[in-house]
This record gives C-alpha cells, structure tokens and sequence, in this order.
C-alpha cells in the first residue's frame, strides 16, 4: 500500500527555508510543524502476513506503506528535525520482515518505560535509523543544539537513568537503537530524537551522502578501531566479511586508514573492483572461489576452513588475520574462528545467516583466541566515525538513492544482496546533489565520495 498525498503546507514552507540555504536561526524556529507528516511504517496488524513463508521470500515491498502519520509531541531533551534524507540499514529489512522478532514488542516495551515514552507504543511503526537533515524544534533542557542547525542523527536512544550506562553508554539497560526499537525513525519527512543523537553534518556532502554512513560507519567504529571493540592497530591483519557491504565498506576504509592490512571477502567480481578501488589489494571472491562451510544443514567441512585459511595465507605471505570482521554469523562463524591468529579476536555484531553459531572450541581456547560481541557504538564513537567523514579520511559509501515512495524496493534489494555498499533514500529532498555547503572541499574529495556510484 503506496500513495502520494500533497504535502502539508507547514512542510512546503520548512523545505523552502532549508532550500534557500541561508535562513536565519530565529525564522527556522517560527516555522510551524504541521500535524501529520509522511513516513514509511509497517503496521501491527500485519506481522504475521509472512507466516509460512522462508526469510528470503518475505518481501519488504509488501509490508513496508508511505502514508501519513501524527507529527509526535515534543519531550525534554528531544528535537524534531525536517529529515532530507534517510538510508537503508539492515535492520529496515529485519524489520519490515517481522524478524527474529516483530518490533511491536519493543515499542511496548520501550511505551511502559514512562509517560513520555508511551507515545511510542503505536500500531504503527515509523521506521529507519540514519537521517540527514535540520533541527527545526528543541524540547526543555537542550542548550547544544537549535532550530536551523544542519546535522546528520545517529541511532543510540539511551535514556542513561542507570549508573550501568555512565562509563559506556551502550550499557545503559535502557539502550535501544532508534527507529528500530524505538518510533518516528529517519525514513520520514520528520524524525523526533534524543539531542545527544545530534552530529553536525559533514559540509561537503549531499543530504543523501551525508545519511548514508550513520549506523553501520559508527558500528564498524566501534568494532574494529574502539578499544570496546577489536581496538585495531597499524599493521594489524584484517579479515572483513562482506567487505563492499554497509558495514563492511568502512571497515575497510577504517582499516586502510589506520594502517592495518584488509582481506576483503565478496562474492563478485564488482565488489572486488570496488574493494580495489577503495585501496585494498588483498580480495577473496567467496562465491568464485566455491567455498561450502557447511557440508550438510547440520555439519561444517573443516577442510573448507582449512582451504580459506591457506588463501589468506597465500594472500599475507603466512600471516593469519590478527582480527575477523563477523557479521554474516552462523554460514561462516566457524571458520572465522579457525583462520584467526594465534591470540586474535573475532570481533561481531551480527548474525545475516543465522544466531546460532557453532565452532570449534578447540582452535579458540588452545590458541588463545577471544570472541568479542559488539554492538552500535556510544555517542563519542559514533562522533569519531563521523568526524572521519568530516575530515574527509573515510567517505560515504553510497551506490544509489531512491525516493521514499520506492523505500520497499530500496529494502528489498538490500534483503536481496542486490546493492553495493549503502542504498539511500530521499526524503525531503526532492532530487540528489543538494545541501553541498563547501563546495571546494567537496572537490577535492570527489573521486572518493563517488567510488560506489551507480556500480
Ligand atoms: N549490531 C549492530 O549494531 C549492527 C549494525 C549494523 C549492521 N548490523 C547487522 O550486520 C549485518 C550486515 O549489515 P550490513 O549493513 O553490512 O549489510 P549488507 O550491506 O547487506 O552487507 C553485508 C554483506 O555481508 C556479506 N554476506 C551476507 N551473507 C553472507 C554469508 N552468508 N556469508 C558470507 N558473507 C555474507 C555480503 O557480501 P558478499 O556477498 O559480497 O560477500 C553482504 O554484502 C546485518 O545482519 C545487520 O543487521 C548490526
């Protein structure tokens, strides 16, 4: 269910104070929000329209609407910001297939929390963890941040009530990521967030650009370079599953910046021109290259692990990766485990094929290897990854932008391993190429921003 509707006349008016590009502060905070806006959701009433149906063929097209939805009160230390751009993560795809779990559980969960929270526990669920866009309202005890500030969200909803969050916010019992397990996310001409989710947005980007490494740059942060994660180091051997992926196509970046040396897996001959392109000259095409982890459903085939570890031997001259890049889970978990270096880590955040992994405790524990679990990032590292895009050292990964009519095709072709690097998605934006604010800067970089485009 798709449809076009006239866009309100408050929403017509905010667009062209952000388009004129020079608006005042004090005229974006006169701007009135109008009462409902248009958002992509998935509705309650329809989490089990996939029942019966295997994970691939459940199809994000199908359950993922654009219509109009109630513009949310305003809390203490929000802000609601008119969102240009959007992008697709995978968790769009989780969640517009109603897996492992239904959101709906989370906004109930997250709606008993308090009575400001409640307003979250809709039937419907505005969906979508990466925006791009201006502040145009602030709520009570917000002093950083204000109406006509350009910024890109990142995705961390903490509410920081407990002591456990105050070393790392991440774990705060109250930690959930935004627009996933939370409501009115960046997929959406509005967005409501947290004011600590607020970055500024890197000048020389596009709206499109500037939304497209949020989630999955600040992951791979944490990840590979955070010392909560795998706290990469120059010299460091890194093995990076999916490595033309949202996830993996920062990893790669991160790693080449500071100094370590990538083994990008992917599985076609673009992606490996793509890994190339980004610098890495160490590249296993998995599917060329016919490995079968697993022998049966139930059974792994150790001698496929121990042909990938030779290829990466042959590609490092003997070395074994000081560090795996996890995330496809249980299809490669065990070989993961097996290439490791003596003393390595694996380092994971999800798990695309499957939660359930198995391994070969042996290979871990007689050679010292550690299985470290991460997840998103805090605010300071989301801040760095998004300093890097700043600086111009890491860049926007982007292949191709769809409107946010198209939403349901966007996720279906990442649920379909059909994409490069990010798919985003405009919002208010009405055509790609806008918001660029240094330009001359943008010149400069501009082979590298574009290194994903239309591949
Ligand atoms: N915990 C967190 O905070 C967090 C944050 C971001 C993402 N995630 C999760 O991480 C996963 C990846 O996200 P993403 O944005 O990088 O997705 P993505 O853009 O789809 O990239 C993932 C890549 O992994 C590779 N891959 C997929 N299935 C595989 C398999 N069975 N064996 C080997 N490689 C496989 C594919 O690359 P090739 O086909 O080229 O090999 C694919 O392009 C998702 O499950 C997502 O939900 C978690």
């Amino acid at each position: 269910m798709q449809h076009e509707t006239a866009m309100p006349f408050e929403t017509v008016q905010i667009l062209a104070a952000i388009q004129a590009g020079d608006t005042p502060a004090a005229d974006f905070a006169h701007l009135k929000l109008p009462s409902s806006y248009r958002a992509v959701t998935v509705h309650a009433d329809e989490a089990e329209m996939f029942a019966g149906l295997a994970g691939r063929d459940k199809d994000p097209r199908r359950s993922l609407h654009v219509e109009d939805v109630a513009t949310p009160e305003l809390g203490p230390g929000e802000a609601i910001v008119a969102v240009m751009a959007s992008a697709i993560n995978y968790n769009s795809v989780w969640t517009s297939i109603f897996e492992p779990v239904s959101t709906f559980g989370f906004l109930k969960r997250y709606g008993k929390v308090s009575e400001l929270t409640r307003r979250h526990d809709l039937p419907y669920h505005v969906i979508g963890s990466d925006l791009a866009g201006v502040v145009l309202r602030t709520g009570p005890g917000v002093n950083k941040w204000k109406p006509g500030d350009e910024v890109v969200a990142h995705c961390l909803s903490v509410e920081l009530e407990d002591a456990e969050g105050h070393d790392d916010t991440m774990l705060d019992p109250q930690q959930r990521i935004w627009g996933f397990e939370t409501n009115f996310g960046g997929l959406a001409h509005l967005a409501l967030v947290k004011a600590n989710q607020l970055m500024p947005k890197p000048a020389h980007l596009t709206w499109e650009e500037a939304a497209s490494p949020g989630l999955v740059n600040s992951t791979a942060y944490r990840q590979l370079v955070s010392k909560n994660g795998a706290a990469m180091k120059q010299g460091d051997v890194v093995l990076i599953w999916g490595a033309s992926g949202g996830l993996g196509s920062y990893a790669t970046q991160m790693a080449l910046n500071g100094g370590a040396i990538p083994i990008c897996v992917v599985s076609s001959p673009d992606k490996a021109e793509i890994c190339r392109a980004m610098g890495a000259e160490l590249i296993i095409d998995r599917a060329a290259e016919g490995y079968r982890f697993w022998k049966t459903e139930d059974e792994q085939d150790p001698r496929e692990w121990q042909r990938f570890g030779a290829r990466i031997r042959e590609l490092t001259g003997g070395e074994d990766p000081d560090i795996v890049f996890e995330h496809p889970g249980r299809e490669t978990f065990g070989a993961s485990v097996y290439v490791a270096k003596r003393g390595g880590r694996i380092v994971t955040c999800a798990s695309t094929s499957g939660f359930m992994h198995s391994y070969d405790n042996r290979y871990l524990w007689m050679n010292l290897k550690r299985i470290i679990g991460s997840h998103f990032a805090n605010y300071r590292e989301a801040w760095e990854a998004n300093r890097l895009i700043d600086k111009g050292m890491i860049h926007p990964t982007l292949s191709r932008s769809y409107r946010l009519e198209e939403t349901g095709q966007a996720a279906h072709d990442v649920h379909r391993n059909l994409h490069q690097g990010k798919v985003g998605v405009l919002c208010l934006a009405p055509e790609e190429g806008l918001g660029v604010r240094d330009a001359a800067k943008r010149e400069r970089l501009l082979p590298a921003i574009n290194r994903f485009r239309n591949v």
